[in-house]
Order: structure tokens, then sequence, then C-alpha cells
């Protein structure tokens, strides 16, 4: 019989993944979708290293440290160039935050969680970018929707990410990739 994936292997694939993508030398995370750090803090716990992590949060009810708000007003006011790796553990489609990290031309290791909804439904400006057209998008989102991670790929690959390092099925999607100068 098939095996279903629980969440807690789901996090030891993020985990796993971000592990497998930490820069050599310092590491300076930009940790947008912070939540409580757990992430970080097992990837600190089971390397050993170093890394020194700035956590944005918009949740209200953290007792740590982290920047408060909406990530995006930070992405795009911060100087990016302080952190090696991006870390984009969204609860949907990080589709805007990626969207700022190529408009400033950020140069480093971005970490992304990409889950679509029950029913499928991909950002407008996802869909405008890889050239549907409204008619289209009401006609049949749907079927746009099933083929939302091939778009999002597209989407990426026209922003000249050519390689990803990816876990996942279906729905969910866990994956890296880097920007080089
Ligand atoms: C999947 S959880 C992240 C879990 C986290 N990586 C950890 O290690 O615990 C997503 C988090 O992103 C936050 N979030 C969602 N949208 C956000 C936004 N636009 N700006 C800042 N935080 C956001 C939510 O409050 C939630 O805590």
């Amino acid at each position: 019989m098939a095996q279903t994936k629980t969440d807690n292997s789901f996090l030891a694939d993020k985990i796993a993944l971000r592990i497998r993508h930490l820069p050599k030398g310092d590491v300076n995370v930009l940790d947008c979708f912070a939540g409580t750090g757990k992430l970080w803090d097992a990837v600190q716990e089971t390397t050993g290293r170093t890394i020194r992590v700035l956590p944005i949060d918009k949740r209200k009810d953290i007792n740590r440290f982290r920047l408060p708000g909406n990530n995006l007003r930070f992405l795009q006011t911060l100087d990016l160039s302080k952190f090696n790796v991006i870390d984009l553990d969204a609860y949907g489609i990080p589709f805007a935050q990626l969207q700022v990290l190529f408009e400033r031309g950020y140069k480093g290791t971005v970490i992304v969680t990409f889950i679509q909804s029950v029913f499928g439904q991909l950002p407008h400006e996802l869909a405008v970018a890889v050239g549907f057209s409204q008619t289209m998008m009401d006609k049949i989102p749907t079927l746009l929707g099933a083929r939302g991670w091939e778009y999002f790929c597209q989407w990426l690959a026209n922003h000249g990410v050519s390689r990803l390092f990816h876990v996942g099925s279906s729905r969910k999607h866990y994956f890296a990739f880097r920007i080089s100068e």
C-alpha cells in the first residue's frame, strides 16, 4: 500500500533540504516566514554550525525576536546582499516575494515552500506572467491550476533559474536554487 507522508516527515525533508544547501563559510539567513524558528533551530542543532538568522513574521503571538510585519516590506527595503540564504517557507505560493528577489537582483541561495490550495488556483500575476489571458483564467482556472507547478517552474526558468533541488509531489513542493553572480 502506498504510504502517505506525515507532517513530521515533511518537516524532516525541509530540514534536510536546508542542511544540503548551506553555503560554505559564514551563513546569514533572512528567514521571511520564520514562525517560531523551528526549522533553523533544527539546522543549527543538527550541523553544530553557527548560523545567523534574521527572522521575520507577521504573527503577533511569537515570543522571540523577529522583525514584525509583512515580509514584502522588508524584502523591498533591507540590504539583501547581507544574506547568503533567503528562506521562503510559505503556507501558499510566495510568488510576490520571489518577484521582489528577481527585481532587486538578489544573488545567493533561495529555499522555497510552494503549496497550492485544494482548489489549485494560481496567483493571478503568475498566470499572466506565463502568458494566460484574463479570459482563459476565468474560463479554465482548474485546468491552469492542475499544471500550476509546471507553470511556476517555467516562470522561474524565465528568470534564469535553470536548476532546482526539489522534494515533494502533487500540491506541496520544497525546493532550493542558487542565483549566482
Ligand atoms: C509555514 S509557517 C513557517 C514555519 C517556520 N519556518 C518555522 O520554522 O517554524 C509560515 C509562517 O509565515 C508567516 N507569514 C505568512 N505570510 C507572511 C507575510 N506576508 N509576512 C510575514 N510572515 C508571514 C505566518 O505567520 C507563519 O508563522
